[in-house]
């Protein structure tokens, strides 16, 4: 844990898109899935950092609805890792204090994924401190589109009045309906685009994107994005 006192205080809610695993691997002629290994010590590390920050909410997009597109076997090695990452970081998320939640269609994940999810997320149910939320067969179109299926079955069972539909409520049938929206994202790998990431969240959050690859993304590249963040000005549209 590296507290730098030259960084200032962390945004409530940091979200990340981690790219860049397979362009690293390419670049040590190693395998793609070498590349996702590194990257799962890379949410190790930052997830520490984050709580050592006391930052509250971090949102990880670790695996999209289209990264099914993937070959068979990069999609079950990213299944078998997430299964692994999580027996082996529960201890650790225990003594921090980690608390940790999925956002997604996470029913439609292996059995053994959802297991081990499920297990991971009633132990660190009461923890109080961080929050990682993992991203797993997410896509904000199909987030947006669950909502609305939700309040649409609410409205023809009469329960819900669509006039009385505004932002609060249609969030409140997303995903992240007990989640604040993130102050900051970062992207590793240099892509400027959200790749279906949290669409509605999005709407005034900070962006930074950084040319690293997600493997060599580590605490002071986290402390120098805080700092950068700490430069802008939000308006949130007023003056
Ligand atoms: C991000 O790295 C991890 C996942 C999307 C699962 P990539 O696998 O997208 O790596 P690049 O972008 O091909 O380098
Ligand atoms: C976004 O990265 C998804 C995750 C980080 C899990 P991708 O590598 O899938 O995005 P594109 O294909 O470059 O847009
Ligand atoms: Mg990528």
């Amino acid at each position: 844990m590296s507290t730098s006192p030259s960084v200032p205080a962390p945004p409530r809610h940091i979200a990340i898109i981690m790219d860049g695993n397979g362009r690293w691997a390419a670049s040590k002629g190693l395998p793609r899935i070498a590349g996702h290994e590194r990257g799962a010590e890379s949410v190790r590390t930052v997830t520490r950092e984050c709580a050592a920050l006391g930052v509250q909410f971090l949102t990880v997009y670790a695996f999209s609805t289209e990264n099914w597109k993937r070959p068979k076997t990069e999609v079950d090695a990213l299944m078998g890792l997430l299964e692994h990452f999580l027996h082996q970081e529960l201890p650790t998320l225990m003594a921090n204090n980690i608390r940790l939640r999925a956002i997604g269609r996470i029913h439609e994940l292996p059995p053994g994924c959802r297991q081990t999810l499920a297990d991971a997320i009633a132990k660190t149910a009461a923890n109080t401190a961080t929050t990682l939320v993992l991203a797993l067969n997410y896509s904000a179109r199909a987030e947006i589109v669950d909502a609305a299926r939700s309040l649409c079955t609410e409205a023809a069972a009469a329960r819900l009045d669509p006039a009385t539909i505004d932002d609060s409520l249609f969030a409140s049938h997303l995903y992240t309906r007990d989640l604040p929206d993130p102050d900051l994202l970062i992207r590793t790998s240099g892509e400027m685009r959200l790749s279906n990431f949290l669409l509605w969240q999005l709407s005034y959050t900070e962006i930074i994107v950084t040319q690293k690859p997600w493997p060599d993304f580590g605490p002071d590249d986290l402390h120098a994005a805080i700092t950068e963040f700490h430069t802008r000005e939000r308006r949130f549209g007023a003056l």
